[in-house]
């Protein structure tokens, strides 16, 4: 008889409401990736490096030149210095290195915090390590941390807390003061942090964005996992990297070494080659989103819909509760087939979804997209 190790898990939203959205012929702002090229200079140096370069394994760890210009990045971006030997690993995609870094470090009966709506990959990971979420919700509508709260799901048994900024679903930022309550709150617990940075450029209005690497008590007890996927519009290519001190990184290495041993080369060296030649591209996506965000908000003005800008990602949420007394899930399905238009229900982010009314729609959209969804919305 076979003994399912996540009963609870079923195909996810997100395939679901994208296969969805393709039988009805709907606007799909649910699933988040852009629907426009990457650069043209990183697609040709694909190109290059598969017909010219190296197809086999690469090192374990990553290409050495690759780690490099991470580093060289991490110090031009955050003004943090790493050693890319033995702090960086390049991985298959962020969703891996955070699997790695929890399976690495969580024991059976660990505890883990997780904020409430979180993305889905936390908790089959913590699950399978023989581990246990502890769900602390954010706060509608701007879904902040209440600090206090977390705390207080503090126990005997916690070993890590799982942050995420910019956050998805809701667009929220984690802004000094929140770094330093988790430092606070790391220190006195002996905590470890994974941090859930894949949307670090994606910052709006000027704000920065916090690096748990940035503060020297977060950085000595926190994998800070980032993704090429949203930086450079490529999250076909499944490729990210997880900066930890050596002693978290010699252990997320063990297991990454086992479940997919490395990263695909060519892929690996296009990066390289494109974030030496272009140091400064992730300098630009900030406006470059930005202005769809407003873009997208701005033709909702009047709508009925609440809407709070996204401070970053490129993840908009919408409150209907004006429009509709529907759950959400049955909601963004009705949406699809009778309208037209697929979101990602935010009730699905949650253990216990709190009574509230919010669809996500993904604004990396060409303009004209962004302006038939707003108008389709509108006439909702
Ligand atoms: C918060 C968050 N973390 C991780 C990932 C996964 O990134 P990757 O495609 O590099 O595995 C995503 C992708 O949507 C995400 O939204």
């Amino acid at each position: 008889m076979l003994h399912s190790k996540l009963p609870g898990v079923g195909t996810t939203i997100f395939t679901r409401m994208s296969a969805l959205a393709a039988r009805h012929g709907a606007l799909n702002l649910s699933q988040g990736f852009p629907d426009f090229d990457p650069p043209r200079a990183l697609l040709e140096a694909m190109a290059r490096q598969v017909c010219d370069g190296d197809n086999q394994y690469a090192p374990m760890t990553g290409l050495p030149g690759l780690r490099e210009q991470i580093a060289a990045q991490l110090q031009l971006y955050r003004g943090v210095s790493c050693d890319p030997d033995t702090e960086v690993t390049v991985v298959p995609g962020a969703t891996e290195g955070i699997f790695c870094a929890i399976t690495a470090v969580i024991q059976r009966g660990d505890e883990v915090i997780l904020l409430d709506p979180c993305y889905d990959s936390y908790e089959p990971a913590i699950d399978l390590a023989g581990g246990r979420a502890v769900h602390v919700p954010l706060l509608a509508p701007d879904f902040r941390v209440d600090w206090e709260r977390v705390a207080a799901a503090v126990g005997q048994r916690t070993r890590m807390i799982i942050v995420n900024s910019p956050h998805n679903p809701s667009g929220s930022i984690l802004d000094a003061a929140d770094l330093q309550e988790l430092q606070r709150l790391a220190e006195q617990h002996d905590l470890l942090v994974v941090s859930d940075e894949v949307y670090e450029h994606l910052v709006f209005d000027g704000r920065p964005h916090h690096s748990v690497l940035q503060y020297p008590a977060l950085r000595k007890r926190s994998f800070a996992v980032f993704s090429f996927g949203k930086t450079f519009s490529v999250t076909g290519w499944k490729t990210g990297y997880c900066v930890a001190p050596p002693a978290l990184t010699e252990e997320l290495r063990k297991v990454h070494q086992f479940v997919s041993f490395v990263a695909v080369t060519p892929v690996q060296a296009a990066l390289q080659e494109f974030m030496a030649a272009q140091p400064d591209f992730p300098a630009s996506l900030a406006a470059f989103y930005q202005a769809k965000r407003d873009l997208f908000c701005d033709a909702l003005a009047g709508s009925g819909f609440g809407v709070i800008p996204s401070a970053g990602t490129y993840f908009q949420l919408l409150d209907y509760s004006d429009i509709a007394d529907t759950a959400d899930v049955a909601l963004a399905q009705a949406w699809t087939r009778e309208h037209g238009i697929a979101a990602i229900p935010v009730s699905v982010f949650y253990r216990d979804p709190p009574e509230q009314r919010y669809l996500r729609f993904c604004f990396a959209k060409g303009d004209d997209i962004l302006r038939e969804a707003a108008r389709t919305l509108c006439a909702i």
